[in-house]
């Protein structure tokens, strides 16, 4: 079968998209550095690499580092809301990077455009939500072969791969970039956080000060939401499964309830658990006329909206990106993005500055897995530690902050147990 170089919108939007593309990596210095790098040492010449990633601006940094460093790239979106066309269009047609993306396509397409980019017969797969993997394992056994490794960007696809290594399924090794502190701590928090607030005004307009703001998990990325809405001036609700992250959510001052409770007493739902049905029919059922519903977790599989078309008497778009579910009784409850990312939706997704931490890792962590092709066990891995530290060091000297060393005295003090007070 002959490949398709591309499937994106309009070609004609690649002007717009290089803009795009030349404005997130100004916010994006250590990515910069390792693509002078790359562009010399030639890390992943010879190798294939095949990326579901959102195609957004900072991940054409990324490919674009990826495409220094030799490789020969295919990107897919992962998710068929979030494609910048623009972005498409400047990667497939500027800079040979094979896309297929288009913001908006439909399940079908969606997956044709995972199996485009794995036609090209990847050596490696780099995925956000283990959609590469999955296919790969499920329809292309042929193919398993050919793959030395890949990486994993977001918490949902990490737990996915290791149920995969847990039943002795994953048929090569893997790299969590996710679990990099490098990534959690600053990506899902920070970039999140602030992305999904933004996505939610965007989408609605809706002034956050003085709403109740009730948001399903307190992980990584609900302190950041949490902490975020506080600050607009909104009156924050947590609800948990987890007893010690519920316990944070109340130290951090946070009010703690069931969902049960919270659902008749929210004004905004966010979900950003990895969860299904976190907001399910019987919480349908108590909430107040006019609620906004949305989730930043990454599948539309937070909110049942099976269930809530079920008992809708009429469904109807009121603003581009939300809908409105009628019920019986005249209450209105407003869906953000059809339940999937809002912040990457109704936004622009995670701010470039932070990407460049998560994208960073993604780069180190291809090199590495070539580097180590074949002595790897299939298995999930941790980004090596070095490489977190290396990644936290580039973006601290990028920002003009030093630190101190430990002196002789302090590295004998800390590693010894015979010196006390
Ligand atoms: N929107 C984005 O751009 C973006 C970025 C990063 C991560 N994510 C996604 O966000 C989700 C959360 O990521 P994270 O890093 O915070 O994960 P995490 O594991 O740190 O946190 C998830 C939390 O949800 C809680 N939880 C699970 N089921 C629950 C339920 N039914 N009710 C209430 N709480 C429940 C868990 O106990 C946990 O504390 C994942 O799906 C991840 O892939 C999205």
């Amino acid at each position: 079968m002959k490949l398709k170089a591309a499937d994106i919108k309009d070609v004609k939007l690649a002007g717009d998209g290089q803009n795009l593309i030349d404005w997130a990596e100004r916010e994006m210095p250590v990515l910069r550095l390792i693509r002078e790098r790359f562009a010399k040492d030639q890390p992943l010449k010879g190798h294939k690499l095949a990326a579901c990633l959102h195609v957004t601006s900072e991940t054409a940094n990324l490919m674009l580092t990826l495409k220094a460093g030799g490789a020969d790239v295919a990107l897919c979106a992962s998710n068929p809301l979030s494609t910048n066309d623009a972005v498409a269009a400047a990667l497939a047609s500027q800079h040979g990077i094979k896309t297929y993306a288009i913001r908006g396509e439909d399940n079908d397409m969606y997956y044709q455009h995972i199996e485009a980019a794995l036609d090209h017969h990847p050596a490696m797969t780099m995925d956000d939500g283990a959609d590469l993997v999955s296919v790969l394992h499920k329809k292309r056994e042929a193919q398993l072969g050919e793959v030395i490794g890949g990486t994993e960007e977001t918490t949902t696809g990490v737990v996915r791969l290791r149920a995969m290594a847990e039943r002795g399924v994953l048929r090569y090794p893997i790299i969590a970039v996710n679990e990099a502190d490098t990534k959690h701590m600053f990506d899902n928090r920070y970039g999140t956080g602030q992305s999904t607030i933004d996505g939610i005004i965007r989408a609605t307009n809706v002034l956050l000060a003085g709403k109740k703001f009730v948001i399903a998990g307190y992980g990584w990325v609900g302190r950041g939401l949490a902490s975020r809405a506080k600050g607009h001036g909104a009156d924050v609700i947590v609800t948990e499964v987890d007893a010690v992250k519920a316990l944070e959510a109340v130290m951090d001052g946070f009010r703690v309830m069931t969902m049960e409770d919270a659902a008749s007493q929210g004004d905004i739902f966010v979900t950003v658990t990895g969860d299904v049905n976190v907001l399910d029919r019987h919480h349908f059922a108590t909430m107040k006329d006019g609620v906004i519903l949305a989730n930043s977790g990454h599948f539309n599989s937070e909110i049942n909206l099976k269930a809530l078309d079920d008992i809708a008497t009429g469904v109807r778009q009121v603003r581009p990106s939300v809908q409105e579910y009628r019920l019986g009784d005249g209450r209105r409850l407003h869906v953000l993005a059809e339940g999937r990312l809002i912040n990457l939706a109704a936004a622009e997704g995670h701010p470039a500055a932070v990407m460049d931490m998560s994208f960073a890792n993604q780069a180190l962590c291809a090199e590495y897995m070539a580097r180590n092709a074949g002595k790897l066990e299939r298995r999930v891995y941790d980004v090596p530690d070095d490489i977190d530290a290396e990644v936290a060091r580039l973006k601290l000297h990028s920002m003009g902050v030093a630190i101190d060393t430990l002196t002789d005295e302090q590295k004998r003090y800390l590693t010894s147990w015979e010196e006390g007070t």
